[in-house]
């Protein structure tokens, strides 16, 4: 076992650790060698096909559903098409509106996913056409969609999903590329400066993993805590809610991911002395909000730490107790950087706890019943 984690302690350890690799290899083939355009020659959909796109569901389970989250963000800014997105157990029972000029989304990492493999069936069954972003090549979610994206993570094998999470976000931002080529929302130019910017991640990931032993202290300071917040606006706001996710699953404490504007509507009245709190502040256009959503829990005594880009850390400093700054990225992509500071946290967190990191209680790798 232990040659098998590569001389790791923990499989999500490694995992993070993989998430560089993981980047490229799910980049790789699929990117023009000029670099300049999105090559997914696996969609059999036609360009008038895609033309005909009318509107977009996004339907997963768990972590896949909140790569889900930031897929919505990624395709409705480069496609402008509609997106809507689902958690699996959910958008069955909801009658959706299925037409046939719906593409249906499914994500999940296994492809096994019981709720999600029957929310692909009733999309199909709608006469949906139906994209799979999954992790198994020859998985049920693989076999029975239309077209398949497969993320090139590798087995995953700790419960808490990092390295399947964010190869799902590169391929939406691949596949939201390739839809703005074929529509002709974005220009050649676009498309070559986010790709330029994807083929810069796997070094910066590697930077922020550098950073290690800072989170870890953050996580130790956490781990004594019962409650905390995860605050966000936008794709923040997605980050937000995979890193309250992954902090509950692994370290048993218990945490909301909040929209920071929507604190003010309920949840502040729980901030009370000394509770941590997460913000999330990567979008230039939202973070003076964000700010003042900082200033009402600080008033109310909460810890704050800010995870921000580089280049916004003069103006969020001054608001925030701590600060973790990630390498500087194009907006868009800024998810697949902050999710691993808050990945990170968790699983040191899990460890100051005692937890079974790779193994936490009452969960499943993959849920097949519904
Ligand atoms: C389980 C796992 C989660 C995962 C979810 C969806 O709950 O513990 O980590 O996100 O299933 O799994 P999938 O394989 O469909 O992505």
């Amino acid at each position: 076992v232990t040659a098998e984690k590569a001389g790791f302690d923990h499989f999500m350890l490694k995992e993070i650790y993989e998430q560089p690799k993981a980047y490229r290899d799910t980049m790789m083939g699929r990117v023009s060698e000029d670099g300049r355009s999105v090559v997914l020659k696996e969609i059999g959909m036609t360009a008038e096909q895609i033309r005909g796109i009318r509107k977009v569901h996004i339907v997963a389970c768990g972590t896949a559903f909140h790569a889900g989250l930031v897929g919505k963000t990624v395709i409705e800014g480069l496609a402008r098409i509609p997106v809507e997105t689902d958690v699996a157990s959910e958008y069955r029972y909801r009658s959706p509106i299925i037409t046939p000029d719906t593409l249906v989304i499914v994500v999940s990492q296994s492809g096994e996913t019981a709720d999600t493999l029957a929310a692909l069936r009733e999309a199909k069954r709608n006469g949906a056409r139906v994209l799979a972003i999954t992790n198994v090549v020859g998985s049920s979610v693989a076999r029975e969609a239309d077209d398949v994206i497969i993320t090139q993570a590798g087995p995953e094998i700790a419960v808490a999903s990092t390295k399947a999470y964010t190869s799902q976000l590169i391929a939406f931002n691949l596949f939201g590329l390739y839809l703005a080529q074929v529509l002709g929302t974005r220009d050649e130019a676009f498309v070559a400066e986010v790709l330029e910017a994807m083929h810069k991640l796997p070094e910066q990931v590697e930077a922020i993993i550098e950073q290690a032993p800072v989170l870890k202290q953050v996580a130790d300071s956490i781990s004594t805590h019962n409650n905390l917040f995860f605050i966000g606006r936008g794709v923040d706001f997605a980050v937000a809610q995979e890193g309250s996710l992954k902090l509950k699953e692994i370290s048993y404490i218990h945490s909301e991911a909040y929209a920071a504007g929507e604190l003010k509507h309920g949840t502040l009245a729980l901030i009370e002395d000394g509770i941590p709190v997460i913000a999330v502040i990567t979008q230039k256009d939202l973070y003076e909000k964000t700010l003042s959503n900082i200033k009402e829990v600080k008033a109310r005594g909460a810890h704050v730490l800010g995870v921000v880009n580089a280049g916004m850390e003069e103006e969020v400093g001054k608001s925030v107790d701590e600060l973790f700054v990630i390498p500087k990225t194009l907006q868009l992509l800024s998810p697949t950087l902050s999710v691993i500071p808050l990945q990170l946290i968790s699983y040191y967190a899990s460890l100051a706890r005692g937890n079974d990191v790779d193994k936490p209680r009452n969960l499943a790798k993959s849920v097949t019943v519904e």
